[in-house]
């Protein structure tokens, strides 16, 4: 059901802490903590003894304690101490989860553990970039992680949904070109001499522009959606640019967390201009989340002998669903088991 050989945004940095912290991505409960040395800790959330979670526990040195009968594992998820007796079962193991802590973001590998040491974190880098100023979000979705990589590689919702913020029909008038390099898809709109959106006047005090928004996949967790206005004829790296960063990892089969981050290089240091972002981003996303829930819900009551009716503007969308399938397909009957616990301390950055 999920691609499991790649790089999942979990939490933001600031989310953890030396205190146990729970949460739940490809329907497999994770506790996440910091070691003494501040690096962050990924383990089965779910104690070997008799399943309960950890994260209900407490954190000792660098190891967790299980909150029921005190089993101790250490970062590696190898028990060390059972107190009730001198003898460790072997067994007695949770899984431990490669972690990578990367511009605001901890990322989390829930395949193959060796294959994450040659497999870059993607570049999040405007998130920390002191010439780019950002503001930012976290929403659980009542959809599926399919749903959300649609809704993000066709904007043409926007010109509906979006109608006071980010949207309108400059967005669905003009139409796209797709590129696929290796696992990433490129959709890039063009949207020459219009008006800008009702929030880019806002915060830009722009009224006529050259538009255009890239939304480029990397597969299969993350969107960076490079766009920007700038004044008709002007040139794109002269213009009030954005980096729009999307990070989807699916809770559930039905349920996805999404991090977003909204960079811009204008205004930067602005309280006014973060403040009119937040709000209207905030709406935005909130749109997005219910739109998607309702339709979530009418695919399950469609059969499902029916398929989507898919456009032009949907090129995008048709492509990463054949490649994610490809991939799916790919890691076969191993995206489906979890890999086997492991004595050996692994890479828990
Ligand atoms: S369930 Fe964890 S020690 Fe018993
Ligand atoms: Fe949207």
């Amino acid at each position: 059901m999920y691609i499991r050989n790649a790089w999942y945004v979990i939490a933001w940095s600031g989310e953890l802490t030396r205190e146990p912290m729970h949460r739940t991505v490809l329907d497999t409960p994770i506790v996440l903590y910091r070691k003494q040395d501040g690096t962050a800790v990924a383990l089965l959330d779910r104690c070997a003894h008799r399943a309960y979670p950890l994260s209900a526990g407490q954190v000792i040195g660098d190891n967790i304690q299980c909150g029921y009968h005190g089993f101790e594992y250490d970062c590696a998820g190898v028990c060390v101490k059972v107190p009730a007796q001198d003898r460790i079962p072997p067994r007695a193991v949770v899984h431990s989860y490669p972690v990578a802590e990367s511009h605001q973001w901890v990322w989390v590998w829930m395949g193959e553990p060796e294959k994450a040491t040659t497999s870059p974190v993607p570049d999040t880098h405007w998130m920390t970039d002191p010439g780019w100023d950002r503001v930012t979000h976290t929403r659980l979705f009542q959809s599926s992680a399919e749903l959300v990589h649609d809704n993000l590689l066709d904007l043409t919702h926007e010109g509906f949904l979006h109608t006071s913020s980010i949207g309108d029909e400059a967005v669905y008038v003009n139409g796209v070109t797709v590129e696929v390099d290796g696992t990433v898809i490129s959709v890039d709109r063009w949207m020459p001499d219009c008006h800008p959106s009702p929030l880019f006047e806002k915060a830009t005090g722009l009224t006529r522009v050259d538009r255009w928004h890239t939304t480029e996949f990397q597969i299969p967790s993350l969107h960076v959606i490079h766009a920007g206005v700038v004044e008709p004829g002007g040139r794109r790296e002269d213009g009030h640019l954005l980096e729009v960063l999307n990070a989807i990892t699916p809770q559930t089969e039905t349920t996805s967390w999404y991090f977003y981050a909204f960079c811009r290089n204008f205004d930067v240091g602005d309280e006014d201009v973060n403040q009119l972002l937040r709000t209207n981003l905030g709406e935005v996303l909130d749109e997005d989340a219910d739109a998607l829930e309702l339709q979530q819900q009418r695919m399950g009551q469609r059969p499902s002998s029916v398929p989507d009716v898919l456009i032009g503007q949907d090129a995008g969308v048709a492509k990463a669903r054949r490649l994610m399938a490809k991939l799916l397909a790919a890691e076969g009957a191993e995206a489906e088991t979890p890999a086997p616990p492991r004595r050996s301390a692994g890479r828990a950055s």
